[in-house]
């Protein structure tokens, strides 16, 4: 039988160890995966690679399109990007699945309440905050650009409800903001809606995230599948990890169309790296999510039953238990997972289904949905540094308007403060200046835009611009607090 190649990166501090744990524990299924080793992490950093891995480690991986990883660190203080996130986002690995499952022998509240939790967590893994786009626009103030697209919501959303749909969910549910970023968590959400009518068998419900999160502590039995956009997900994940143990034993699968990275959530865990003593049940478990990803289902169910059964017999390592059970090493703990192995029948299929043009693509693919309509410059808000009082900026921005555009408002760290406002409204010394054009003039052009630039960065300082927008006559923008 041919082998399937995978990729595996090691990984820092515990990385070598759990990942030696769960190989054995694969190797002793007989599954038919052959591993190619490839350079990542902290000390190819050291090395002089700057992005923490080798050519030949980047080749081998868009090669063979999985990659088993370990947990890796990132130099502190260097400017360095992490490992991770340039991972996930380099190969488009557009939606991160975690599950949440009680494990039997794992105690936790409610496995004492005698209440089950099996939640599947879908978290966008591209965009919002995590493009790490950042500026300081004054000493004071510093911006964090948060982009949320329509074609990476319909994926991560498609993702969701395939998957929703092959493990036979019942309900889907959508966490977001959208009360209060009703353009970017609005987009997720109005995705989320267009994809759910193609699931009709999939009841579509959504929540406030806010509430989700007390809804998950209080009552975790009401969620089946989760979709949220990237930093919500990010910190409810952990949460979820909480319900069921902590982050030992919270797996993780990043997915792409050409690349799926298997890791678990937990990091390199210096304090205990070269000791044995590493739980290596996160990365075990993201190892069957790789198995039953690559077709190799028996295999995976072995290894969770083999697991589970462990666990039951009262084995741990050091990180839990009650301390009443036989606490083992890492090593000795795969042993006797490996003991427990009972393999009944094997069916072998690779799903991983790249394309030929996939494998050989040579030029970046675009992604864009249907254009909603004609696209009008409507306006700018001009981002200044300036520490004089609103009324004071405005005269200077009136003077110098042209007579096709007018100013709309004035905001300090989101909140109107101009025309109307409230002196009780503190300021820090970075404003956005609202310019739209008149009602009834024609569509603004880059250059009215421009020229005015240049002409008021004279007398006060720009740190940035941004277009306000018209799609198809609806005005793509928000309004200030108390606009
Ligand atoms: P961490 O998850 O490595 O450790 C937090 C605590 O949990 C520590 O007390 C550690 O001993 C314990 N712990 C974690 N995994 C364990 C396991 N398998 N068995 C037993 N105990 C375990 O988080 P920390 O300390 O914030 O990060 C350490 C390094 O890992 C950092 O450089 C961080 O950037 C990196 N990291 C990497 C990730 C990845 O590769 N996906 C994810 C998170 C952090």
């Amino acid at each position: 039988m041919q082998k399937i190649k995978i990729a595996v990166a090691k990984g820092d501090g515990i990385g070598p160890e759990i990942m030696d744990a769960t190989l054995s524990v694969i190797g002793a299924t007989g599954a038919p995966l052959e591993f190619e080793f490839v350079d990542m992490g902290k000390g190819w950093y050291e090395k002089g690679f700057s992005s923490g891995m080798t050519p030949e480690a980047k080749e081998t991986i868009e090669r063979l399109g999985i990659l088993l990883k370990g947990p890796m660190e990132t130099p502190k203080g260097k400017g360095m990007k992490s490992i991770n996130v340039t991972a996930r986002k380099m190969w488009s690995t557009y939606a991160n699945k975690r599950v949440f499952k009680s494990l039997n022998g794992v105690e936790t509240v409610f496995s004492k309440a005698g209440i089950p939790i099996d939640i599947t967590m879908v978290r966008e893994n591209i965009e919002d905050t995590y493009g790490g786009i950042e500026h300081m626009l004054t000493e004071d103030v510093a911006l964090c650009r948060r982009f949320i697209t329509r074609p990476g919501s319909m994926q991560v959303h498609k993702y969701t409800f395939e998957m929703a749909r092959k493990k036979g969910a019942k309900k889907v549910t959508c966490g977001h903001k959208a009360n209060i970023m009703k353009l970017t968590d609005g987009l997720f959400l109005e995705c989320f809606y267009e994809v759910a009518k193609d699931y009709p068998e999939i009841k579509a419900t959504d929540i406030i995230v806010d509430d989700l999160a007390m809804k998950l502590v209080a009552r975790p039995n009401d969620f089946e599948v989760l979709v949220l956009p990237n930093l919500q997900g990010d910190i409810l994940s952990d949460l979820c990890a909480g319900l069921v143990g902590g982050l030992g034993f919270a797996p993780s699968a990043n997915i792409g169309d050409n690349v799926c990275i298997f890791e678990a959530v937990h990091g390199s865990a210096p304090d205990i790296a070269g000791k044995n003593i590493a739980n290596p049940t996160a990365l075990l478990i993201s190892s069957c999510m790789m198995l039953r990803h690559l077709g190799l289902t028996d295999e995976a169910i072995a290894i969770e039953n083999s697991l589970y059964h462990t666990l039951q017999q009262g084995f741990h390592t050091v990180d839990f238990g009650t301390g009443a059970e036989q606490q083992l090493d890492t090593t000795e703990f795969s042993r006797q997972i490996i003991e427990n192995l009972q393999i009944t029948k094997r069916t072998y299929v690779n799903t991983l289904n790249l394309t030929q043009e996939q494998n050989e693509r040579k030029v970046y693919q675009m992604l864009q949905t249907p254009s909603k309509g004609e696209a009008i410059v409507n306006g700018a808000d001009f981002f200044i540094e300036s520490t004089e009082q609103p009324q004071v900026i405005a005269h200077k921005f009136k003077d110098k308007l042209p007579e096709n555009m007018s100013l709309i408002m004035m905001s300090n760290r989101g909140t109107q403060v101009y025309p109307n406002g409230s002196l009780l409204t503190d300021c820090v010394n970075q404003f956005r200046v609202r310019v739209e054009r008149e009602p009834g003039a024609p569509p603004l052009t880059a250059d009215d835009i421009l020229n005015f630039a240049k002409e008021i960065s004279r007398s006060i300082k720009i740190c940035s611009i941004e277009w306000l927008m018209m799609y198809g006559g609806v005005k793509s923008y928000s309004l200030a607090q108390g606009q």
